[in-house]
């Protein structure tokens, strides 16, 4: 069977200035369905590049992308966000929620936008934000929780579509110690569900708590 991710020979470069910078230089990454990794690396190594064309947010110059075995590299834009509604949950750095929803708004919005029927929608976000440990707080708003729950929201909302993959940039870079722990934790808790969990850090920490690490260094990438 492929890999859930599976890229090949990626590349994408910049022009800036009449300069071109190689963000990816030839990329080779395969994620199996269930795995848990750490993409790590110093600034401008190309990890947000990595992240935006792993999450079909950006297309490749060059290179062989199939994900949940979807030749993602040759689609248009309309099809990559299709395929990236379904196949992807994002979690970000500075969690991204609406702050005049509650807790289960929040979740349930993305799912409300795929026309997901409305008791469908209902059982998911409850299970999502249970999975998360939230089940308490579905009522509150974001400004009512402090940030390690508000990371949680946006985990519940990332998974409530149930997508393959699970895809997180610098998750724990707003929060205190303390939090960023509580946040691994939960992914790791998720890695163990089942969930294929895939994190974008330069926080050694971080990729210290992930079972496989890779490395980003000048555009390419290494195991380590
Ligand atoms: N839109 C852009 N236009 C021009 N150059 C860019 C653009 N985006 C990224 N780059 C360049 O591509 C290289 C990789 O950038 P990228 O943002 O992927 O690195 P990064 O590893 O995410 O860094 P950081 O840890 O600081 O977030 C850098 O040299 C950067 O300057
Ligand atoms: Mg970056």
């Amino acid at each position: 069977m492929s890999a859930l991710i599976d890229m090949q020979g990626i590349c994408k470069r910049y022009t800036a200035g009449g300069q071109t910078v190689r963000a990816l230089d030839g990329v080779d990454f395969a994620v199996q369905a269930g795995e848990m990794v750490a993409i790590l690396g110093p600034s401008g190594s190309g990890k947000s590049t990595l992240m935006n064309v792993l999450g079909c947010l950006d297309v490749p110059d060059a290179g062989r992308y199939q994900l949940a075995g979807q030749a993602v590299d040759k689609m248009s834009e309309g099809q990559l966000s299709r395929v990236r509604g379904r196949t992807v949950g994002f979690v970000f750095q500075g969690f991204h929620l609406l702050p005049g929803l509650t807790a289960r708004e929040n979740v349930e919005l993305p799912l409300l936008y795929r026309g997901v029927p409305e008791r469908r929608r209902r059982a998911l976000v409850e299970d999502s934000l249970r999975q998360v440990g939230l089940a308490g707080r579905m009522e509150h708003r974001p400004a009512q929780l402090s940030g390690g729950p508000q990371q949680r929201v946006a985990i519940a909302r990332a998974i409530a579509g149930q997508p393959p993959v699970l895809l997180a940039d610098e998750p724990t870079g707003n929060l205190d110690t303390a939090a960023g722990r509580e946040i691994m934790g939960l992914l790791q808790q998720l890695h163990a569900g089942g969930h294929t969990v895939v994190i974008i850090t330069h926080d050694p920490r971080i990729g210290a708590a992930c079972p496989r690490r890779v490395v980003m260094e000048d555009g390419r990438l290494r195991e380590e």
